[in-house]
């Protein structure tokens, strides 16, 4: 496994598979990584012959300098991860490599990036776009895969390819669980122990969310069976609760006409988790 840290010694890599005809996946993350990562990695690697995977804690994500402060990170046991799962490259670039001085250009989608969780974290998604943006014309990949945890994030994404033109095929990979339904997050480890056997909530919430649609459920009671399972746990408290269409996100109601992305925001003392399921009508 070969680790770059600029920009021109992963270019001069991938130019050379390139011209072995090899077709190039690529797995962006920010490093502290689960199995929920290493199942993006295996994706991109049943769709490409070589799997690139960048380690970057990007800044104009976050909000308050605190949260970027505090984002775990642990570089030598994520290489040896990677290593073990048969990555080709890894891209760990400085700050200064992807945001030069003077840097002043960023992407937005406009609408997507500024609903639902957006509006909780403005400038977020734009931070995304931006540095994804960036990282796809440094690594220049054929296929790159997002997970669908972060599922307003795979729809930022996969607007902003269509947008601009970029020749990328997205692919989508399923949230990977803890083995009492917890999806995997780098910030669990931050739990204390009772939030995180608490934090089980949140997929039982879904779970519960399914069952209700199973039924016939329309979208009100989808909302409340899951407001009434999160509210039954005292350390959970709901932040936020988008009922809406799996591709373009507006609000749905109603009996479901169409795959409903059922998204939940809670706050477990100062720590926030998301999770989310698609429903099929
Ligand atoms: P990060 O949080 O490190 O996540 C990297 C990728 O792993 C994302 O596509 C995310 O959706 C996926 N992922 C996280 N937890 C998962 C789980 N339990 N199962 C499956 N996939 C999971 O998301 C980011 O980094 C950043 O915003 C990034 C896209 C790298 C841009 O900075």
């Amino acid at each position: 496994m070969e680790i770059f840290r600029t920009i021109n010694g992963l270019r001069g890599c991938v130019q050379a598979w390139r011209q072995t005809g090899a077709k190039v996946g690529f797995v962006p993350t920010m490093g502290f990584l689960h199995d929920g990562h290493l199942s993006l990695v295996r994706r991109a690697q049943s769709h490409a012959d070589r799997c690139v995977v960048s380690i970057f804690v990007n800044p104009t994500q976050f909000g308050q300098a605190a949260d970027l402060d505090a984002y775990p990170r642990n570089e030598a046991r994520d290489l040896d991860m990677l290593e073990a799962q048969g990555v080709d490259a890894v891209f760990i670039p400085e700050v200064n490599e992807i945001y030069a001085p003077g840097d002043e250009t960023i992407v937005e989608t406009t609408r997507l990036a500024n609903i639902l969780h957006g509006q909780v974290r403005p400038g977020h998604y734009r931070g995304v776009a931006s540095v994804v943006t960036r990282l796809f014309n440094i690594v220049q990949p054929d296929v790159a895969v997002f997970g669908e945890k972060d599922y307003q994030q795979l729809q930022v994404i996969r607007r902003m390819v269509r947008d601009l033109h970029m020749p990328i095929e997205i692919i989508g990979g399923p949230t990977v669980r803890e083995a009492d339904g917890l999806a995997m997050s780098s910030r669990n480890v931050r739990l204390t122990d009772a939030d995180r056997a608490a934090a089980v909530v949140l997929s039982r919430a879904l779970d519960a969310a399914e069952a209700v649609a199973t039924t016939g459920g329309t979208v009100e009671s989808i909302r409340a069976v899951i407001q009434d399972t999160i509210d039954a746990e005292p350390r959970a408290t709901l932040t936020g609760l988008d009922t809406v269409h799996h591709s373009d996100l507006t609000e749905m109601s109603g009996s479901l006409g169409a795959p409903l992305a059922v998204m939940i925001s809670a706050q477990f003392s100062d720590i926030l988790l998301i999770d989310q399921r698609v429903i099929q009508p």
